[in-house]
C-alpha cells in the first residue's frame, strides 16, 4: 500500500476532497492510505508560529525551516519516503509525472503558503519540485490534491477497469476521441451513425482518426513531443 503524507497549515482542507469518490474507494481498498500533519503541530514557537519576515526586506512572510524539516524527519523515521514541494517553480505536472509517481511507495507532499518556503528546507529535505501550472495559487494545498488524485486512479485496482486506463488524453500523445451516451439524438444534435453500427473495427478506426484530429486542433504541441 502506498502511503502518501501531505505536510500543511490547512489540514481540514483535505477530507472532503480525498474522502470521496475513487479516493475513498482506493483508501477503503487499502491501496492507498493519506496521512495529514499539522504543520503547526511541529512548531518549537510558543505560539506554534510556522512564517517570519524574509531577510533582505519585501512583501509577505516565508515559511519557516524549523517546523518543515522536523516534519519530514519524523515521518521519514518511520517510512522512507520521496519528498515533493509543491511549488509554482517546480517542474510542471503531467501525465506521465502521475504514472511515475503511481509506483513510488510513499511520497511526503509539503504545501507551502505566504511566499513559499525557506530555501534551506529545499536543499535539507526536498527531493523534488511541481508545479500544476503557470499561475500562482494562495497555497500548495490543492496542487498537492491534484496530483495525489491523478496519481491514486493509476495505482492498479482503484479504477475499476484497467483498460479504460488505455485510450485516455495524453496516452500515445493523443487527446481522447469524443464520447456519446443515450439518447442518440439529443435536441436534434445526433451521435456518429457510426459509432451505432455494432462494427467494432469501424468504431476503432473512427475514434483514431477523431483522437488524431482533436489532437491537431487543441493540442498540436503534443504531436511534437518524443
Ligand atoms: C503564493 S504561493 C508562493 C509563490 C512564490 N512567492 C512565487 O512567486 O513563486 C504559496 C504556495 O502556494 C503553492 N503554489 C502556488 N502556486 C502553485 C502552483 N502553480 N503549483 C504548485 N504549487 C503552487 C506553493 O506551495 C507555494 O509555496
Amino acid at each position: 500500500m502506498q502511503c502518501i503524507d501531505i505536510i500543511t497549515i490547512f489540514p481540514h482542507m483535505f477530507s472532503p476532497v480525498l474522502d470521496e469518490s475513487i479516493m475513498k474507494r482506493a483508501q477503503a481498498k487499502k491501496l492507498i492510505d493519506f496521512r495529514i500533519h499539522d504543520l503547526r503541530n511541529f512548531s518549537k514557537d510558543p505560539h506554534r508560529k510556522v512564517d517570519d519576515r524574509p531577510f533582505g526586506g519585501g512583501p509577505g512572510m516565508v515559511m519557516t525551516p524549523q517546523p518543515l524539516v522536523d516534519a519530514v524527519k519524523k515521518i521519514k523515521g518511520r517510512r522512507k519516503a520521496k519528498v515533493i514541494y509543491m511549488c509554482p517553480g517546480g517542474t510542471t505536472f503531467t501525465q506521465a509525472k502521475a504514472k511515475e509517481l503511481a509506483k513510488e511507495k510513499n511520497i511526503i507532499f509539503i504545501c507551502g503558503h505566504y511566499e513559499g518556503i525557506d530555501e534551506r528546507v529545499r536543499e535539507m529535505v526536498v527531493d523534488e519540485s511541481i508545479s500544476i501550472g503557470d499561475y500562482v495559487l494562495t497555497g500548495g494545498e490543492l496542487p498537492a490534491m491534484v496530483v495525489v488524485d491523478a496519481l491514486t486512479r493509476l495505482i492498479p485496482g482503484v479504477l475499476g477497469k484497467e483498460t479504460s486506463l488505455e485510450d485516455e488524453s495524453f496516452e500515445h500523445n493523443l487527446l481522447e476521441y469524443p464520447q456519446y451516451t443515450r439518447p442518440s439524438d439529443f435536441c436534434g444534435k445526433k451521435t456518429p451513425l457510426v459509432l451505432l453500427s455494432g462494427n467494432h473495427q469501424a468504431v476503432k478506426k473512427w475514434r483514431n482518426e477523431q483522437a488524431l484530429a482533436r489532437t491537431k486542433v487543441f493540442r498540436p504541441d503534443l504531436l511534437n513531443v518524443k
